[in-house]
């Protein structure tokens, strides 16, 4: 019989997060209701280069894109793991409708309301589209999809850059592995440069990082019954160029009890102690064609903004 006290993933990755030298709390659980919200407030701020550079991109080259991943006469299913608003994903999916491409757009998200917003969205503004949102595991509903179809995998935002090197070596090797030769995947990956443009993106003045951040202790104030100050941290970000990692850090303001009920624990801040929030990886092009490489992938076509901000690459999956 299943235990009573059981802890969700969630609570125990607070655990382990909390109780570790360093402390640190995982960046996937920012993404409540509240903090997808406070996603798009980021993501529509000018500092936030990162969505301007992508939808300049699907703009620049949407014919391009379309005449590449829409080539075969074969059904193609469109499938875009973490969907979200899908504000870029519109300009490519009204470009496959005028193009006449005979697909289905799949998006899938772990989150119901992001799933359900864009489908009802996607119904009033391309009510031509054939769309199948599915929740989830990406990988299981991947390979439990129609065999027969060719499948393009969109992976955009560079949220490849949230995991760490070797997730996302893991990630696309797991992708590769429920994917078919002849299938292709559309991946964003925003590239290094210049810190103070990196640090002000992710160090806004107007406070949404900060929020973000801070949501997460607010959700674990919600979910697991604890009593976090909000007040009582500040966020901060640090850019290493040479490695092209970003890291995000919540930041006690003085020595601090925090207690989780549902945990039953205390855990003990010092002044300046350091909460590791999430990891926001720039990337080179040779980084990029190793992660292809290694996990099976050939790199068909670069796209990227006037300014060579981002990139959304190309690949096809090679015969193992
Ligand atoms: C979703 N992901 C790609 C964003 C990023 O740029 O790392 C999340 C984010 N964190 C702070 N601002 C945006």
């Amino acid at each position: 019989m299943e235990q009573q006290n059981l802890l969700s993933d969630f609570a125990t990755d607070t655990l382990h997060g909390l109780s570790a030298i360093p402390k640190f709390l995982s960046s996937k659980y920012f993404y409540d209701d509240i903090g997808s919200a406070i996603f798009q407030d980021i993501m529509q701020m000018p500092e936030y280069y990162l969505t301007d550079c992508e939808v300049e991109i699907f703009e620049k080259y949407k014919q391009e894109m379309v005449s590449v991943i829409g080539k075969s006469k074969s059904k193609l299913e469109l499938i875009e793991l973490g969907a979200g608003d899908g504000l870029k994903t519109k300009v490519l999916l009204s470009q496959l409708l005028e193009q006449n491409i005979d697909f289905k757009y799949i998006p899938i998200d772990i989150s119901a309301n992001a799933v359900e917003n864009l489908h009802q969205d996607l119904k009033r503004n391309l009510p031509e589209l054939k769309v199948e949102g599915r929740i989830g595991d990406y990988f299981k509903l991947i390979a439990e999809l129609n065999g027969s179809a060719r499948k393009v995998i969109l992976f955009l935002g560079s949220n490849i850059g949230n995991f760490n090197p070797s997730q996302s070596r893991q990630f696309l090797k797991q992708l590769y592995n429920v994917l078919n030769h002849g299938d292709q995947l559309l991946i964003g990956f925003d590239l290094k440069k210049d810190s103070e443009k990196i640090l002000k993106a992710y160090n806004d003045p107007h406070g949404h990082t900060a929020s973000f951040n801070l949501n997460l202790l607010n959700r674990i104030n919600n979910e697991l019954d604890a009593d976090f100050q909000l007040d009582n941290f500040f966020h901060t970000e640090v850019y290493d160029h040479e490695t092209g990692v970003a890291k995000s850090y919540l930041i006690s303001k003085k020595a601090q009890n925090v207690h989780i009920r549902k945990l039953n624990k205390s855990f003990l801040l010092a002044p300046n102690e350091k909460i590791f929030m999430e990891m926001s990886q720039k990337y080179d092009q040779q980084m990029i064609n190793s992660l292809a490489v290694n996990a099976g992938f050939e790199v068909v076509q670069n796209y990227y903004d006037h300014k060579s901000w981002f990139v959304n690459s190309l690949w096809n999956v090679k015969d193992s």
